[in-house]
């Protein structure tokens, strides 16, 4: 069987491309990558001398690459994490979320049509379903829930899921689709939530928290999204979408406490920052569906996903101090540089 991994130089993606190198070894995968700020090859280095393994550097927009790819290795699945990812941007510079992630989804769908492709998988998120109040706590997202989007970033997002059910409804493309809440672990980005402030905490600078910290995310341990999308992959119901999430809801402010707690770091470096723009307040999956079809669970407590994180953070200091000493200073300044206190 051979896979091809988009963004797999990034978070999720080079965890995922690790869980199936691991996992499958009769399996060829392939990486293709942009190497965009948030892709960190790296990342892949324990891997680059597997012969199972294959890296690419490639945008997924770049049509005829990709079709020179599909046609040199012929794959059987396509698992598609590229994306840009990050909320913040997107409110700074929607539009290269729209090109990458709907244009760079439908390059790569009609490769996989082309080439007769027996599955392609869309990594979505709970964002496409918009936001669920505080004071409702016995409301979740379902797979039916409409979608509702709230920043540039979940409109693309979105954008691109529709995109992969009318290609298989349009031209039978076998598809599947998942949307996962907020993941964490190791090679996370540190422009988001947890790993900024575990670095920030580490190096003793301001904590910053958006708005009074109430909102709330659903945190699930990065392996087990990956477990989940390797049994939606082989087993998964072709045109299906499988909501895949922790049951894990806590408060932003929660989890920057705890943080602290944990590093032996005083509350006093938590900053109330002016708000995200749009702020979407609670995500909380129902994972009814990928539980009852698949069997899948979550396996990682938060307690120990948490404290895993940090000790990973901490044994590897020089993955992300590679990455914040450069380019992504001049990005720091311009997201936090202009945001007053309050
Ligand atoms: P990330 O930003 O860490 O990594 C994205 C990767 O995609 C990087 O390696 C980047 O170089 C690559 N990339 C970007 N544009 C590309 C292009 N045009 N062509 C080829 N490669 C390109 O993102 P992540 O957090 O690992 O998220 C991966 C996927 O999972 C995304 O689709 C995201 O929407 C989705 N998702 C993320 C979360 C989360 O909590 N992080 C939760 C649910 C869904
Ligand atoms: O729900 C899945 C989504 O989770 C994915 O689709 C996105 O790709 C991923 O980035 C993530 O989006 P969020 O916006 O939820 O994650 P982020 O880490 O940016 O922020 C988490 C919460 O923390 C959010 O309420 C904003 C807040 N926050 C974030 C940062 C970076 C702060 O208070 N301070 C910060 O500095």
């Amino acid at each position: 069987m051979t896979v091809i991994v988009t963004g797999g130089a990034g978070f999720i993606g080079s965890n995922f491309v690790f869980h199936m190198l691991n996992t499958y070894p009769d399996y060829r995968i392939i990486c293709l990558d942009k190497l965009t700020y948030a892709g960190n090859l790296s990342t892949l280095e324990p891997v680059m001398n597997n012969p199972d393994f294959r890296f690419v550097k490639l945008d997924i927009c770049d049509r005829e690459g990709v079709n020179r790819l599909f046609e040199e290795e012929r794959p059987d699945i396509v698992v598609n994490f590229a994306a840009e990812s990050h909320v913040d941007r997107s409110i700074e510079n929607p539009e290269i979320f729209l090109q990458t992630n709907i244009l760079g989804t439908q390059v790569l769908m009609d490769a996989c049509r082309k080439y007769g492709i027996k599955r392609y998988h869309q990594v979505s998120t709970d964002e496409v379903y918009g936001d669920l109040p505080l004071d409702r706590p016995d409301l979740f997202f379902t797979e039916e829930t409409p979608i509702h989007t709230s920043s540039p970033y979940s409109s693309s997002k979105a954008g691109a899921d529709l995109l992969v059910m009318a290609y298989n409804r349009t031209y039978g493309l076998p598809v599947t689709i998942s949307r996962c809440s907020n993941n964490y672990g190791p090679y996370h980005f540190p422009e988001k939530l947890i790993p900024l402030m575990i670095v920030n905490a580490l190096a003793d600078k301001p904590l910053p928290v958006y708005g009074e910290g109430l909102n709330v995310r659903d945190w699930l341990y990065v392996e087990d999204h990956c477990r989940a999308i390797d049994l939606i992959i082989h087993r998964g119901r072709n045109g299906e979408v499988y909501n895949v999430g922790g049951h894990n809801e806590m408060r932003n402010i929660d989890i920057v406490k705890l943080i602290c707690k944990e590093l032996g770091k005083p509350e006093s470096l938590i900053t109330h920052v002016e708000d995200r723009k749009g702020h979407d307040m609670r995500y909380a999956i129902d994972p009814t569906k990928i539980h009852n079809e698949l069997g899948w669970l979550p396996e990682t407590k938060f307690e120990d996903g948490i404290k895993k994180t940090i000790r990973w953070y901490l044994d590897n200091r020089e993955w992300w101090e590679a990455i914040i000493s450069g380019e992504y200073q001049n990005y720091y300044e311009k997201i936090y540089g202009s945001r007053a206190r309050h």
